[in-house]
């Protein structure tokens, strides 16, 4: 499986390279965008997906009609996670897909075309980068690099809630970063890059893959009260080694 998604992930990333003039389009609110190549991009995910698996239903970020029934496997696609960065130039995006079911990612990859970087998982099988195996640090909280991510959420919402948690980690641990694609962040963590994740507000496509490469890599991956996050719906996140997971989370259920 690893390498037939990686040639279909590398033959979707690869005219995300190619000089194009971007149709940009704003979605909910002026500040979630859209262009066109996230609609391509998922076209043809969804098309070399449907010839691996035709079992299989597809849903994607720019389009989630489809309705899997119970038992049933289906992809969950984010076609470019880091849509700004993808428009401001900065070459920090990616491809995100988990296989899923009843709401479990079973198997999930990760793909960075500007670099070539591609994070694989499988349950209970580990996790990879460019097929090599992965595992988190063994960093203590003092000497972690967190990272994190705006979302969509309500802006003020989250500066009251998450404010705290920055002001913690920035003072606590060696750095805070934001990256702009919380799907390569993820898997900076599950490489030991990185050693935490956290956000407010944010969608299962853009964590649900990331959480089973760094579970598999030996990290946590939850919401902010502990539990495992919202294979449907808004959730929070929190991610990471287990000593960033373990230090954080009580400052998470108080925010
Ligand atoms: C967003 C990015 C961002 C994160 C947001 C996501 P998009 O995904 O991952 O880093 O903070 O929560 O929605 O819109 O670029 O696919
Ligand atoms: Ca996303
Ligand atoms: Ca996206």
């Amino acid at each position: 499986m690893r390498e037939v998604l990686l040639k279909a992930n590398r033959e979707a990333g690869k005219h995300l390279l190619e000089p194009h003039t971007l149709k940009i389009h704003e979605k909910s609110d002026l500040f979630a965008l859209v262009t066109d190549m996230d609609v391509r991009t998922q076209e043809m995910l969804r098309d070399a997906y449907a010839r691996i698996l035709p079992e299989a239903a597809f849903l994607g970020e720019e389009d989630m009609s489809d309705t899997p029934a119970p038992g049933q496997l289906y992809w969950l696609v984010d076609p470019i996670d880091g849509t700004k960065n993808f428009v401001h130039g900065l070459m920090q995006s990616c491809l995100a897909t988990a296989l899923c079911k009843d709401g479990e990612a079973l198997l999930a990859c990760v793909y960075n075309p500007w670099n070539g970087e591609f994070y694989f998982a499988e349950k209970g099988k580990g996790a990879t980068l460019n097929g090599r195996p992965i595992h988190v640090s063994h960093r203590s909280f003092q000497d972690s690099m967190a990272a994190t991510g705006q979302g969509y959420g309500n802006r003020e919402e989250t500066i009251r809630r998450i404010g705290p948690l920055w002001e913690h980690c920035y003072i606590h641990c060696r750095g805070l970063r934001a990256f702009g694609s919380a799907e390569l962040s993820l898997c900076y963590v599950a490489a030991g890059r990185l050693d935490g994740y956290l956000e407010q507000a944010i969608m299962p496509w853009d964590y649900l893959p990331g959480n089973l490469i760094i579970r598999e890599a030996g990290g946590v991956a939850t919401n902010w009260k502990g539990e495992l996050p919202s294979p449907i719906g808004m959730d929070s996140l929190l991610a990471g080694t287990p000593s960033f997971h373990k230090e954080m989370l009580p400052l998470c259920k108080d925010s």
